[in-house]
């Protein structure tokens, strides 16, 4: 399985915040938002990912987090130069993509829950099809919107409902079979002018391989497309990391965790982080 954060787009909602670098450059409360993300691809076991972002912005991506040694996973860099859509990644990342199947996180999306990495390896286990993970939110006509039946099987998706048929936003974390590379050449935009990741999503339910994990309300899904959504973020990572002194999404831990990175990589990485918190915090992981 591979991995795409998808870090284009101008976030026009947020200027002047994004006029000169890109919005999933933000901080979100002590890091900047594509730790995120990104810390969910790794935490699903994903060490091979594509990071597409905007040409402008590509250099600063690149100098935060380089190719990823540090994290004991390999980052490649790809250019999405306008806003062609969310589907265009699997036309971007074709040749990344290569033989293999694929997961797709959209770089301005959070997500915080008790061992979401046991949830999304399970998803993982699935070797056809598409899967989708769905929550309940309360502005369901700002996402797109699926209508489940009893047992959890997806009848429809909507994107953006002006009537949405259920509260289930379909969120922005999708795992396919590599038959998304052949699908999304086969998409016209939409009225946005977008390549639709609902339609991607559409020809999978049409075609009867569309799975979907509807995720329980002791998960946290977060968006960051306006300013008070971003600010709620910081809050709400800011709430759990004081509470807990555990960080959300600190890619040394993982690694670490994971045995991607030895001590001495770890050692030898702290000291860039000068005397910040984030330092502090990576100092106590080596005492243990
Ligand atoms: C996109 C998708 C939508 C999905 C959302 C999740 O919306 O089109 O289906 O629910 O991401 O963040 P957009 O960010 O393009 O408005």
């Amino acid at each position: 399985m591979k991995g795409i954060v998808l870090a284009g787009g101008s976030g026009t909602r947020l200027m002047p915040l994004t006029s000169v670098f890109s919005k999933q450059l933000l901080p979100i409360y002590d890091k900047p938002m594509i730790f995120y993300p990104l810390s969910i691809l790794m935490l699903a076991g994903i060490r091979e990912i594509l990071i597409i972002t905007t040409s402008n912005d590509q250099n600063l991506f690149k100098k935060l987090l380089g190719h990823g040694e540090r994290y004991g996973i390999d980052i490649s860099y790809e250019v999405q130069d306008s806003p062609r859509g969310i589907a265009d990644a699997f036309i971007i990342g074709e040749d990344f993509i290569g033989e293999s199947s694929v997961s797709l996180i959209l770089g301005d999306n959070i997500f915080f829950s008790h061992d979401f990495s046991s949830i999304l390896k399970n998803a993982f286990k699935q070797r056809k099809g598409a899967h989708v993970f769905l929550t309940n939110v309360s502005n369901p006509e700002e996402f797109g919107v699926a209508n489940v039946d009893k047992d959890g099987k997806v009848l429809s998706i909507e994107e953006k409902p002006q009537k949405p048929r259920s509260n289930l936003a379909v969120t922005g974390l999708y795992i396919y079979d590599n038959n998304v590379i052949e699908i999304a050449k086969t998409l016209k935009p939409s009225k946005r002018g977008e390549l639709e990741i609902t339609d991607i999503n559409l020809d999978y339910l049409n075609q009867g391989n569309l799975n979907a994990t509807t995720l329980g309300r002791g998960f946290t899904w977060l968006d960051t497309g306006t300013h008070e959504s971003l600010i709620s973020a910081g809050e709400f990572v800011r709430t759990i990391e004081d509470r807990q002194g555990l960080k959300i999404a600190c890619l040394e831990e993982i690694a670490f965790n994971e045995d991607w990175i030895d001590i001495s990589t770890l050692r030898g990485h702290i000291t860039q982080y000068k005397n910040s918190p984030y330092e502090a915090y990576l100092k106590k992981l080596l005492e243990k």
